[in-house]
């Protein structure tokens, strides 16, 4: 089994220096029942093995964002690249976890986990192996004939992310993965979660609305501003992983990343307060 988890990691940290630069060039999306555009000339490039978070307020577009990066929603000008080849469409390279898990209820935990590898004709000698090891990473190795209604919320997470690391992809997108769990459960997923990416150094572009999360787990943290939604500053988190939670470093770039933030919904708020009394 050891032995199984390290085939997943090596296949990644061999990849790891040339594979994974996910691009985001000048990226718009106007909905047209909006007055502002969701996203407004967006550019973030993400390293091979950087694990960038995007925070912002409610409704700020970062799941537009996500969902234009994983190629779901067409951008309504700009291209998002990996390794210098544009994406149009969604791909196993950027695999997906959304804040709903999205999992199957009839299937089994380890058949969720398998699903991706039999669409993709992966033989069963294979599926069993890549399984078994995504299982292991998620420390779920023996929940895998359970079926999702028989697991807790964390583990029912933790399966969405076994079968995102499944596909062994370069670039892990996840959209509030933890965000609908308690405080405890989201802690340990933390951990767990910061623990993989030490491992495997895949890229992964993650969203949340919560700071604490972001500077956590985040090399980068962009923040977004809304209406419409734009970068409004970077913070680079220079502290090694893996990292102690509850350190006084962390508290202290929460506090600055606050901030910027609490700016940001009073610079909207009076925004909106003004266009009401000029309306
Ligand atoms: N499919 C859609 N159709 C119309 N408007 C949308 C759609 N998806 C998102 N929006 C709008 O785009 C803006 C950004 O939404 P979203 O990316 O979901 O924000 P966030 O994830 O930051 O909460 C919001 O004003 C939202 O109402
Ligand atoms: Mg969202």
């Amino acid at each position: 089994m050891g032995d199984k988890t390290m085939t997943l990691s090596q296949s990644n940290s061999a990849r790891r220096s040339s594979f994974g630069r996910l691009e985001l060039v000048n990226l718009s999306k106007s909905f047209t029942d909006s007055c502002f555009p969701a996203i407004d000339n967006i550019n973030l490039t993400c390293e091979a093995g950087e694990f960038v978070v995007v925070v912002g307020p409610s409704g700020c577009g970062k799941s537009t964002l996500l969902n234009i990066a994983a190629g779901l929603l067409a951008p309504s000008s700009g291209e998002v690249r990996l390794d210098g080849v544009r994406i149009t469409a969604p791909g196993p390279s950027r695999t997906i976890v959304f804040q709903e898990h999205g999992l199957f209820p009839w299937l089994t935990a380890y058949q969720n986990v398998e699903l991706g590898l039999k669409l993709k004709g992966i033989s069963k000698s294979e599926r069993q192996d890549r399984v078994q090891a995504a299982l292991k990473m998620v420390h779920l190795t023996s929940a895998g004939e359970k079926l999702i209604h028989q697991l807790s919320g964390g583990m029912r997470q933790r399966i969405s992310i076994a079968r995102a690391l499944v596909m062994d992809p370069p670039v892990l997108l996840m959209d509030e993965p933890f965000s609908a769990l308690d405080a405890h459960t989201r802690t340990l997923l933390h951990a767990e979660l910061q623990d993989i990416w030490c491992r495997t150094k895949k890229t992964v572009l993650f969203i949340t609305h919560s700071v604490g999360e972001a500077v956590r787990l985040a090399d980068r943290v962009i923040i977004l501003a809304s209406q419409p939604g734009r970068i409004r500053r970077e913070v680079r988190v220079p502290i090694a992983h893996p990292r102690d939670f509850d350190s006084p470093d962390i508290s202290e770039v929460v506090g600055v990343i606050r901030r910027e933030i609490e700016e940001e919904v009073n610079r909207v708020n009076a925004q909106m307060a003004q266009d009401a009394s000029a309306a």
